[in-house]
C-alpha cells in the first residue's frame, strides 16, 4: 500500500516538474489537492480504515500531500520568476510615446475665491483663523449678544444636534462670527483676522443652500473707527473685483453683535445680461447689490470676551463667499456648486496649472 503511495507521489512530482507555465501548475494543484482532487479523495478514505491501517497509510498519505504541496509551490515560484525575467528581457518602455490623455483635476470656484480673499487680506496684515463647524450655543449666539429667547435667533434657521445632558444642544454654526469670540478669548489685542469657512442654515433655493461659505473679518485695537472699516472694505472689493471705480453704499442695519451696524451694497450694472461691478448704484442703468454685513463690534461682545470695551474697540464684517464667487465668475445657480457634477467643475473650475492670482491677474 505505501509503495503504491510512493509511486503516486512520484507521478505527481514528475508532472509538476514537467509543467511549463504557472497556469499548468495550478491545473495540477486543482487535480491533486482541490476540493474534488485525487489526493483529497484519498485523504477522505482514512475515516474508513482500521486504526492500524490509519497509522501507516495515514502517515504516508499525509507525507504525499505535503510533498506535492511543496513541489507545487516551488515550481510556481520558479515559473513565475522565469516569466518575469523573460518579460523584462523582451519588453522596453518607449518614453518618447505620447502619454494617455487624462483630464486634470480642477480647483473649485469656492476654493479659488477663498485663496483670493486670503491673499487680499494677507496684504492688509490679516491672519487667517478657523473654528469648529459643530459649535456650542454660547459661541454661536450668547457671546454674540444673542441671548436665549432673543428674536434674532429666529433669523438663523439653525440645525441642532440632539440634546445631551443638561446644557443647550450643540449646533452647526450658522455663521463664522463665533470665530470672533474664540479669537478674542484666546488672543490679546491688537487683533486682525479673517475666518473663512462653512456655515449651515436650514434653507434651500436657487440662491440658498443648507451649507454655504462665509468669511468673517475682525479688527480690534485701541482707536479703530468706521472709517477703517470703510477703507478696508473698499480696498477689498476693488482688489477682489479688479476694478478701481467701486462705489459702496453703507445702509444702516441691525446685528446684535455690532453697533452701529451696516449692510454694504456695491454699485453695479447688469446691462447686456452680464454683471459688471463699478459706479454708483444711483446712476442711470445701475443698481445696488448687497454683498455683506458689518459694523462696530458691540461693547457687550467685547465685555463677554473679558476685554475692557473702554480700552478696546473695532469692527467686524461677514461676507458670503459663494455669493462673491457667483458675482465674479458669472454662475447663476448656487445649488450647482455642491452637486459634484463633473461637467460643471470642468466648465467653471480653475486649472491647477494656470490659476488666476490677483497678483498675476485673471489669466487663461
Ligand atoms: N454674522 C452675520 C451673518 O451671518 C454677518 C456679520 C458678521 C454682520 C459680522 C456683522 C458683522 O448674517
Amino acid at each position: 500500500m505505501s509503495s503504491d503511495i510512493d509511486k503516486e507521489s512520484a507521478d505527481w512530482l514528475s508532472r509538476i516538474d514537467a509543467a511549463a507555465t504557472p497556469a499548468d501548475v495550478e491545473a495540477i494543484r486543482i487535480e491533486a489537492l482541490g476540493k474534488q482532487g485525487a489526493i483529497t479523495a484519498r485523504m477522505k478514505t482514512l475515516g474508513k480504515m482500521t486504526p492500524e491501517e490509519r497509522k501507516t497509510v495515514g502517515a504516508a498519505l499525509n507525507n504525499m500531500r505535503q510533498t506535492v504541496q511543496d513541489a507545487i509551490q516551488t515550481r510556481k515560484v520558479t515559473l513565475e520568476d522565469a516569466e518575469l525575467d523573460n518579460r523584462l528581457a523582451a519588453e522596453s518602455v518607449d518614453i518618447t510615446l505620447p502619454v494617455a490623455d487624462r483630464l486634470p483635476g480642477h480647483i473649485h470656484p469656492i476654493s479659488q475665491v477663498m485663496d483670493e480673499l486670503a491673499e487680499i487680506f494677507a496684504d492688509l496684515g490679516f491672519a487667517v483663523k478657523s473654528g469648529p463647524e459643530i459649535e456650542d450655543d454660547w459661541h454661536n449666539f450668547t457671546a454674540l449678544n444673542i441671548p436665549e429667547h432673543h428674536p434674532a435667533r429666529a433669523m438663523h434657521d439653525t440645525f441642532y444636534f440632539p440634546a445631551e445632558g443638561e446644557g443647550a444642544p450643540k449646533l452647526l454654526r450658522t455663521h463664522t462670527s463665533p470665530v470672533q469670540i474664540r479669537t478674542m478669548m484666546s488672543e490679546a489685542p491688537p487683533i486682525r483676522i479673517i475666518a473663512p469657512g462653512r456655515v449651515y442654515r436650514s434653507d434651500s433655493d436657487a440662491t440658498h443652500t443648507p451649507m454655504f461659505h462665509q468669511i468673517e473679518g475682525l479688527v480690534i485695537d485701541r482707536d479703530i473707527t468706521m472709517g477703517h472699516l470703510k477703507w478696508t472694505l473698499e480696498t477689498f472689493v476693488k482688489a477682489f473685483f479688479e476694478v478701481d471705480d467701486v462705489v459702496l453704499r453703507f445702509r444702516p442695519s441691525y446685528f446684535p453683535f455690532t453697533e452701529p451696524s451696516a449692510e454694504v451694497d456695491v454699485g453695479c450694472s447688469f446691462a447686456g445680461g452680464t454683471l459688471s461691478i463699478g459706479g454708483s448704484g444711483d446712476e442711470e442703468g445701475r443698481e445696488w447689490l448687497e454683498i455683506l454685513g458689518s459694523g462696530m463690534v458691540n461693547r457687550r461682545v467685547i465685555e463677554m470676551c473679558n476685554l475692557d470695551p473702554d480700552e478696546w474697540q473695532g469692527f467686524a464684517f461677514g461676507v458670503g463667499i459663494d455669493r462673491l464667487a457667483m458675482l465674479k465668475y458669472g454662475m447663476t445657480d448656487l445649488r450647482a456648486f455642491f452637486d459634484g457634477d463633473l461637467r460643471w467643475i470642468r466648465h467653471y473650475g480653475f486649472s491647477p496649472f494656470s490659476v488666476p492670482t490677483l497678483s498675476g491677474g485673471v489669466g487663461a
